[in-house]
């Protein structure tokens, strides 16, 4: 509390420095702990420009804001401050569902009221956390009704130069491999953005809150300053709005760790708090599915001889789901509409196929315990999906299917984007429709995540990044991937990457004779590039609420590693990332009720690290179920060699983490005695 009020009287102090005339032409803002300082100002145009300095040192120079559009008004210049009002929060809120069901939101801020010659008026308003900063433009012009924004000028002017982690600006995937880059040499950049500056110093730059408006990319301008960039309508226009609007916040996580990203609440906190009346039925879970079949061509997803979706083959998956304590089963091709997949896109969301019952499933699903996992795979023809949205939710809702995966593999019609104003809001329309028949989502070739889920916690995982599929019919998913993914993609939010593919060389698959395409596959030698034990470790690191275990179920049959899974818990409380460097290695924990799990993983180097145990409760004791590379494990040559070994452990304890290279570790810690 003495320091809320010591940051409080901190803001009044700066902005009364700067007020001696009437007019002020700049204000400043500091951070709670006094680290972090935003400068605001005017140039001769009037156009606001802010600075920040971290530790008394100038992180991002003198850089633009502001929005322009097609019409005659200026939305960026000619303004002068009318005036400033700080203020500041520290609070404690929760959500249904992890990674941290409780979340700290302890900010000061700024916003700063403007007007300009065309009575334009504009509340730049800045929230300063400890680990970095969010803004967003609160626009306001009398004289018009709507308008056609053509550019946002949002820069961000790095002082220093810096390495980063990012995969291309792209307008409609985000299914793309990850650079490491000097800041220097990076064209164009999708969020989140993340920096390793010269002085030691991570960063991040993301969006929150991002609804009627097209995502943000980033553009180099030279000499590491970005400029923000807006997906375009195909007549490229950015966004249709209408005279008064607030657009998404604009985030800068700054932080001394780089675990400190991961560890960091500031996207979900400059969301709005849930507008749901209720939750008590929002669940994450695990599940296996009718899916990875498809994808190594051993069945297909339209109905024919090979068909995976079929009744029979459901009932296989939901006994193999009751058995090994799998709450979910998702259904991949068990509707009409796969035979026009990649051309009309004509997809039918209430017609199953002929050999697959559905009541029959939903009855003997029920029978056993199981949940069944819904899919709408769009092909990209959204008029079609937007259609039918609610007749299909619906339709699934009666049958209590309460969790449906959604997919646009596939362009939209008429030229438009994926990531663009018209996708926001269709994506957002889903959820939302979702919501009112108590529908959870699980998007895939989605919008990023932009924490939503604050707002909208049905809104469960997404894909958006390669994942697990891409190691089917590809050159695949590096070692790095792993450990880049909870560096950059996965500050968003959570992804559903599924992991957990055990016959990582396609052995049992490869030559099967039921396999008629994809035969790519062999030319490429698609195959999954970790280890086993960095299998098991992804169901930890790669954060979903709802985890797939992706392979055939066949594959784990029998398996001593898959106890990993039947143990797991997705459903955590509170998570923390204890160790790690983006590209090169990572270590997490995550606590779900008395138990908790942990999970390592390297890039292409074996390595050792050592892993406190403080995390645990005090004076108990636990016992740790270790699933380790074994010996002779490394990605390439012996990718299955992992071991099984029990300790009994303290919060006292130290634990020597070894992983081979492209390897990792799973560990379960489960109370001796009850806490
Ligand atoms: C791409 C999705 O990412 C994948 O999970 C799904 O199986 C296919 N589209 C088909 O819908
Ligand atoms: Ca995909």
């Amino acid at each position: 509390m003495t320091r809320k009020i010591f940051s409080f009287l901190a803001v009044g102090i700066c902005i009364c420095s700067l007020c001696s005339c009437s007019k002020p032409s700049q204000v400043e803002i500091l951070s709670p702990d006094g680290q972090i300082k935003l400068n605001l100002s005017l140039n001769e145009n009037g156009q606001p420009f802010y600075e920040v300095t971290v530790k008394d040192s100038l992180f991002i120079t003198r850089s633009a804001l502001g929005l322009t559009a097609k019409q005659e008004i200026n939305l960026s210049e000619g303004f002068e401050i009318e005036k400033t009002v700080s203020d500041s929060k520290d609070e404690i809120w929760e959500q249904p569902w992890g990674e941290n069901k409780t979340n700290r939101n302890h900010y000061n801020e700024m916003a700063i009221h403007l007007k300009n010659r065309e009575k334009v008026r504009l509340t730049l308003r800045f929230r300063l956390f400890d680990d970095g900063i969010g803004f967003r433009y609160e626009y306001d012009i009398p004289s018009t009704d709507s308008l056609l924004i053509t550019d946002e000028l949002t820069a961000f002017n790095f002082r220093q130069e810096g390495i980063s982690w990012s995969i291309p600006a792209s307008a409609e995937t985000y299914e793309l491999l990850y650079r490491k880059l000097p800041l220097s040499e990076v064209e164009t950049a999708n969020t989140p953005f993340t920096l390793k500056m010269a002085n030691g110093m991570y960063a991040s730059i993301h969006e929150a809150a991002l609804y009627d408006f097209p995502e943000m990319t980033l553009r180099q301008q030279g000499n590491g300053a970005f400029k923000a960039e807006l997906i375009p309508y195909p007549d490229g226009i950015k966004a249709h709005k209408a005279n008064r609007f607030t657009t998404p916040w604009r985030t800068l996580q700054i932080v001394p760790e780089a675990v400190g990203l991961i560890n960091s609440a500031l996207i979900l906190n400059l969301n709005e708090p849930c507008a749901l009346a209720s939750t008590e039925w929002i669940h994450p879970l695990k599940y296996i599915g009718v899916w990875w079949g498809m994808h190594l061509g051993v069945e297909t997803w339209k109905m024919d001889e090979r068909h995976g979706a079929t009744t029979a083959n459901a009932k296989k998956y939901i006994d193999f789901a009751a058995a090994n304590q799998i709450q979910g089963v998702l259904f991949e091709g068990w509707n009409a509409g796969w035979e026009s997949w990649g051309s009309s896109q004509n997809f039918d969301f209430t017609k199953p196929c002929a050999d697959f019952d559905i009541d029959e499933v939903v009855r003997y699903a029920k029978e056993k315990g199981v949940v069944i996992i819904g899919h709408h795979e769009t092909g990209g023809n959204i008029p079609n999906y937007e259609r039918q949205l609610d007749k299909a939710m619906q339709w699934y809702a009666d049958r209590n299917i309460r969790y449906v995966k959604t997919g646009y593999a596939g362009s939209f019609p008429y030229g438009l984007s994926h990531h663009g104003q018209y996708g926001v809001n269709h994506y957002q329309r889903v959820v939302e429709t979702a919501a009112r028949y108590r529908m959870m989502v699980d998007a895939h070739e989605p919008i990023k995540d932009t924490g939503i889920r604050r707002t909208w916690p049905n809104m469960m995982t997404r894909e958006g990044a390669r994942g697990m599929e891409w190691n089917a019919w590809s050159e695949g998913n590096p070692p790095a991937h792993h450990v880049t993914l909870p560096f950059t993609r996965l500050l968003a939010g959570p992804m559903d990457y599924t992991p957990g593919v055990f016959d990582i060389l396609f052995l049992k698959t490869r030559h099967s004779p039921r396999r008629k395409k994809w035969n790519e596959l062999d030319q490429r030698n698609s195959r999954v590039n970790t280890t086993l034990a960095k299998q098991l470790a992804n169901w930890v690191i790669l954060y979903s609420p709802m985890q797939m275990a992706s392979d055939l179920i066949e594959n784990y049959q029998g398996h001593p590693a898959f106890q990993f899974f039947r143990d797991f818990d997705p459903d955590c409380d509170r998570s923390e990332a204890l160790a790690g460097e983006p590209g090169e290695f990572i270590a997490i924990v995550r606590k779900a009720g008395e138990k908790y799990f942990l999970g390592a993983s390297t890039n292409e180097e074996a390595r050792t690290i050592s892993i406190k145990l403080d995390f645990l409760k005090s004076g108990k004791q636990y016992k740790a179920v270790i699933y380790a590379d074994g010996e002779i494990a490394d990605w390439k040559s012996n990718p299955t060699d992992y071991t099984i070994t029990e300790q009994t452990v303290t919060a006292e304890d130290t634990l020597t983490v070894r992983m081979a290279a492209g390897g990792g570790q799973a560990i379960s810690f489960t109370p001796l005695t009850p806490l």
